[in-house]
């Protein structure tokens, strides 16, 4: 009895030794991970970094291109990266469709680039330029954590007959805290950052596919902050885990983007459609102000600007389709590791695979929902 007690005690003991090496041996990896990351973007992802390599070995032709014939579609296209990416590929006579959640700040943001490419368009032309430059802009408002939204967006963008996107830029990011949930009753930052780019590929994919000899690029706008997490497969919404913090949600949703990347890279032909993935690094632009002040009273001076930012969508977007590698992550207009040195991040294959199939049977759940008490309003009416 006494000795069955004991060895009890010793088991329960080991177990508790094991807990706590587990949770310092994890502590201690995160905490590595976080310095890697602080030291190398200090030194690489500042303004210092993006202005060293552009001078080692950014190419102005890359960029000198005429994108008249192409459309443009960039979420969060109001503020910050997504803006700048905008107007730089609009500079070069792409047609920009700017989808935005908020119509006040959207239709700011059209005017501000309509303006804009009158101007500069014009002095290169000299033609009546004001009129194709408004032709070229488009706003749709649309809020990419809503399934609803971005259903309805898809169904208006191909009823008026607009060509499959060019390039897909999925920008909108957000970083929100306390937890809480879209209308849809989904984790908002789970939902803006992953659900919702997701569904919007998956409903915009057939017509790219289906185009004629089209050349379509979808471009996750991910984060380096996602170097630190390993992907997150089971609790997607944080939903199980005890004391939300939204920092490292956004850094799980940025790792499952570069994963969503691999997956539809592994699943797409690339000679249809380019899935890539590309951080901007650290620039000076209202999430970052708002979302993580600290940080951002610290780098103040160091980071860069949002079109610095927005430097390796406007390459991604512009460069022949050869010189782009499917699935891959691009940091100032170069493909960079995925994971940190001597960091647990790396995954399988079919973990992956799971992911993705937990985002779409997270939209099937809605869709589901979402019919079901329409036809209960409509039996209500009848
Ligand atoms: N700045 C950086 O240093 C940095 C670093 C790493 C990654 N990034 C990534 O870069 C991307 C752009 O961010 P930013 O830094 O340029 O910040 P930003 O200026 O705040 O832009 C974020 C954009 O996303 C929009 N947005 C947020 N939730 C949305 C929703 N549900 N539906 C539609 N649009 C939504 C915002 O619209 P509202 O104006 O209506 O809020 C805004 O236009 C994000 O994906 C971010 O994660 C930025």
């Amino acid at each position: 009895m006494v000795l069955a007690r004991g060895a009890r005690l010793v088991a329960l003991a080991t177990l508790a030794g094991v807990a706590l090496n587990t949770n310092l041996r994890r502590n201690a990896m995160y905490a590595l991970k976080a310095v890697q990351f602080l030291v190398h973007g200090s030194w690489s992802y500042t303004r210092g970094g993006f202005e060293k390599h552009q001078r080692a070995y950014f190419r102005a032709e890359d960029v000198a291109v005429d994108l008249h014939d192409k459309h443009v579609l960039i979420t969060g296209a109001n503020s910050g990266i997504g803006y700048c990416a905008a107007e730089a590929l609009g500079l070069r006579g792409a047609t920009v469709h700017l989808l935005c959640r908020n119509s006040e700040r959207g239709e700011a943001a059209k005017m501000r680039l309509v303006q804009k490419l009158s101007e500069r368009t014009g002095a290169a032309t000299g033609v009546s330029v004001s009129t194709s430059a408004a032709e070229r802009v488009h706003l749709h408002v649309v809020d990419v954590s809503e399934a609803h939204s971005i259903r309805r967006f898809v169904q208006d963008y191909l009823e008026r007959g607009f060509p499959a996107p060019n390039v897909l830029v999925h920008n909108a990011g957000a970083m929100t805290s306390p937890w809480k949930a879209t209308s849809e009753g989904v984790e908002v930052n789970f939902a803006t950052n992953v659900m919702g780019p997701v569904l919007l590929t998956d409903l915009l994919l057939p017509s790219m596919l289906q185009s004629d000899g089209g050349d379509h690029r979808v471009i996750f706008v991910t984060s380096a902050g996602m170097l630190t997490e390993r992907l997150e497969t089971k609790d997607l919404e944080w939903r199980d885990r005890a004391r939300f913090d939204a920092t490292r949600q956004y850094a799980k949703n940025k790792r499952q983007q570069v994963a969503i990347v691999e997956q539809y890279a592994r699943t797409v032909s690339p000679d249809k459609v380019l899935f890539v993935a590309c951080h901007p690094g650290w620039a000076e632009t209202p999430l970052v102000q708002e979302a993580m002040p600290g940080f951002y009273a610290r780098l103040r001076g160091s980071l860069r600007t949002a079109d610095q930012g927005a430097d390796t969508i406007v390459w991604l977007s512009c460069v022949p389709r050869s010189r782009i590698e499917d699935g891959m992550l691009y940091f100032d207009r170069n493909i960079v590791p995925k994971h940190l040195p001597l960091s647990d991040t790396s995954y399988h294959v079919r973990d992956a695979e799971e992911l993705l199939r937990k985002v779409r049977q997270r939209i099937d759940e809605i869709s589901a929902k979402a019919e079901s008490s329409a036809a209960r309003v409509a039996g209500a009416e009848t």
